[in-house]
């Protein structure tokens, strides 16, 4: 049932960009960094008889999930519960050195959104936990009960990209000291007041912002993001390809700013002409990035945010 809820996103496009990486090996390993319920991966292993699939998540029940929906898959897939950031660690215990592509899809999953006890969704009553590893690390509330304001500030400017940061953070140390802030749809509520009513109409539910703020900072994705990224260019062999697909600008700029990192040349910056053999060993297999098609965000409203961006190394 799960899996019929569920559409991966950019599917084709992902296969079509790795397609190259695993067709020219007989043997081909690709990391799926961002399991969820499986989709990518199984769509992979059933058009490339002879692809091996290594696929981390840090959500104990998206493998769950995952393992029961691949369980016929189960001989060329290894599940292993990561974060992505530990790819390097992940691959050196598996006896890996390089990999023939490596696939991240950002974000939360719709069944992480679906499973209201989780509080990732604004939507729904639930505890202000926001996890996605239930088994470690402080959860939402554990963040809005011991941050200062200037701290709460941060997090909901920088990460929720909102206006009226002081406000809420302002609130929130009032409902702590109140009692009254439990819930997401306490969090909702005190969000929605802390915002002036005209600014309320526009750019849909207010709580969207803090929530995804919340979200980052429990989960700490951008410091993760930014190591996992230089990871994964240095996993991939030369001819190896590696497809990211992000759902908010934040996460995309650190996507982007790795990649132009690593296609420039290698000679030393300030020199007015190339090194000899100082080309650069990465190149876009996209120009900037890409988004999903109109008929693709008509069924799925997930992909409307999504920016597509890959890579191949074609040097040592
Ligand atoms: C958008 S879903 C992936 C959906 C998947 N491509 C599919 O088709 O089913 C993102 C998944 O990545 C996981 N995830 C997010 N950040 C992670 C991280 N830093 N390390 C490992 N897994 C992570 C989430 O738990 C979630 O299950």
């Amino acid at each position: 049932m799960q899996d019929a809820l569920h559409i991966p996103v950019a599917l084709d496009r992902c296969i079509a960009l790795l397609s190259p990486a695993i067709e020219a090996r007989s043997n081909p390993v690709i990391v799926d960094a961002t399991l969820g319920m499986g989709g990518h991966t199984k769509a992979l292993l059933l058009k490339f008889p002879n692809l091996k699939i290594i696929a981390l998540d840090r959500d104990l029940s998206a493998i769950a999930i995952a393992t029961t929906n691949l369980s016929e898959l189960s001989s060329r897939v290894e599940i292993i519960h990561a974060v992505y950031d530990e790819l390097d660690e992940v691959l050196s215990k598996l006896g890996i050195t390089e990999v023939d592509g490596i696939l991240f899809d950002l974000g939360v999953s719709s069944m992480q959104l679906d499973q209201a006890d989780r509080g990732f969704a604004y939507s729904q009553d639930a505890p202000l936990d926001m996890r996605m590893d239930q088994s470690s690390g402080p959860s939402a509330l554990d963040i809005l009960n011991t941050y200062s304001y200037g701290e709460l500030v941060r997090v909901i400017r920088n990460y929720g990209e909102e206006k009226f940061a002081t406000k809420i953070a302002d609130n929130i140390i009032k409902a702590r000291e109140s009692g009254t802030l439990k819930t997401t749809k306490d969090l909702a509520e005190l969000v929605k007041n802390s915002i002036p009513a005209p600014a309320r109409r526009t750019g849909g539910n207010p709580a969207k912002r803090t929530f995804q703020a919340l979200r980052i900072e429990v989960n700490q994705e951008l410091a993760v993001l930014e190591r996992a990224i230089p990871k994964a260019i240095r996993a991939i062999r030369i001819g190896g390809r590696l497809v990211v697909m992000s759902y908010q600008s934040l996460e995309d700029k650190i996507v982007k700013r790795a990649f132009t990192d690593v296609i420039g040349s290698n000679s030393p910056l300030g020199l007015p002409f190339d090194l000899p053999n100082s080309a650069a060993s990465y190149k876009l297999i996209i120009s900037g990035s890409e988004g999903a098609s109109d008929s693709e965000i008509e069924v799925n409203a997930r992909a409307q945010s999504m920016r597509l961006r890959a890579l191949e190394r074609v040097a040592a």
